[in-house]
């Protein structure tokens, strides 16, 4: 029964347990919280596994994890990551016409970088093959067997890769990125939090190049999605991108500013956003302002039973306006966001 590791935004780990109790009928053997890394296992075969991995959208990365353990970050770490990698058995996912590489993920202090890491680990790897007389070969660039070493503080996983060398956040092809896009993962869980379903009726409101929208397409078949900015070159942008995921069909653009729209657009079962952050707006009275008018129109733009799901810095000024205007805040939770840890917000009418 193999080990999964898997790794997320960080903040985001009970949701895509959650996705992964559904797709590969996991369960949870170490969760570190706020870390982006959970260890899940379960019993299906291994070529359904890659299939169905490949369905969740809320995961950065998976691998069936060889081996694990704690390493001290001196020097003698690497010889401990050696004796690591001696349990790994390796050559179970091989044959002789595999071409394996090696790649490392180090976060915290260490006397070694990341390439003593791979380098070791590709050593090691490579004198058990040669014991076990498969002759494999190291290929750095399209391997056909990716191993990767992480090593984040003090703990040591070696993981045979499921996902290869891209996150699993990089969706296809993006024609337009925005300045301050949001990961599609990261959508991913918004929508998941926010239990939108097919058939129902979503906006972004303001919604840059189309993440949200984009990603909400293709997880339902059925039901209306608008995708609205005040920017006529990001909605440009957002066509395009939905173009290039096929779903430009699903969605209807509009240009316009967010507020007026909801205003006079009735109601919505979903709105799921990511308005500009304070950072971005410059002047903290102009950010005040939007969240305010944001919160006023978001209450009456919710069918009874809808939900709006936000994620901001500003959450302190949207908090306050929301109990305002009347909308009950459900969830409140802490994600990283890039280089910034931000909340989203669950809000639905009082
Ligand atoms: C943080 S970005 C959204 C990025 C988007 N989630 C993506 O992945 O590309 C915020 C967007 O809000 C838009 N915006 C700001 N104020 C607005 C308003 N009053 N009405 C509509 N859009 C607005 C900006 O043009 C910007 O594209």
């Amino acid at each position: 029964m193999p080990d999964i590791l898997l790794t997320c935004n960080p903040g985001t780990e009970d949701i895509v347990l959650d996705e992964a109790r559904e797709k590969i009928g996991a369960r949870p053997v170490e969760i570190r919280e706020k870390h982006g890394r959970l260890i899940v296992e379960t019993s299906m075969d291994n070529t359904l596994l890659v299939e169905k991995i490949y369905e969740m959208r809320t995961i950065h990365y998976a691998g069936i994890l060889l081996s694990s353990g704690k390493i001290t970050s001196k020097k003698q770490g690497l010889e401990e990551i050696r004796k690591l990698v001696r349990d790994a058995a390796p050559d179970h996912f091989m044959t002789e016409y595999s071409a394996y590489a090696v790649r490392s993920v180090r976060e915290g202090k260490h006397d070694f970088t990341s390439m003593d890491i791979s380098r070791v680990v590709g050593d090691e790897i490579g004198k058990i093959l040669e014991n076990t007389g498969i002759k494999p070969y190291v290929r750095l660039g399209s391997p056909t067997t990716l191993f990767r070493a992480d090593l984040i503080e003090d703990n040591f996983y070696l993981t045979l890769s499921l996902t290869g060398d891209q996150s699993r956040h990089i969706r296809g092809l993006r024609l337009f990125d925005h300045p301050a896009a949001l990961k599609s993962s990261l959508a991913a869980v918004m929508l998941r939090i926010a239990g939108y379903r097919d058939k129902e009726r979503l906006i972004d409101p303001m919604c840059g190049s189309g993440t949200i929208a984009i990603e909400a397409s293709l997880t339902t078949v059925e039901g209306d999605i608008h995708c609205n900015d005040k920017s006529p070159r990001h909605i440009k942008s957002a066509r395009r991108n939905a173009l290039a995921a096929g779903v430009s069909q699903r969605i209807t653009f509009t240009v316009s500013d967010a507020i007026e729209l909801l205003s006079k657009n009735g109601e919505y079962d979903v709105i799921v956003s990511n308005p500009p952050y304070g950072i971005r707006l410059g002047d903290p009275r102009t950010v005040r302002q939007l969240y305010e008018r944001f919160a006023e129109v978001l209450q009456p733009s919710l069918s009874l039973d809808g939900r709006a799901v936000i994620i901001t810095t500003e959450h302190r000024t949207l908090e306050k306006a929301s109990s305002r205007v009347g909308l009950k805040i459900m969830e409140k939770r802490v994600v990283r966001h890039g280089d910034l840890w931000v909340k989203i917000l669950v809000l639905t009418r009082d």
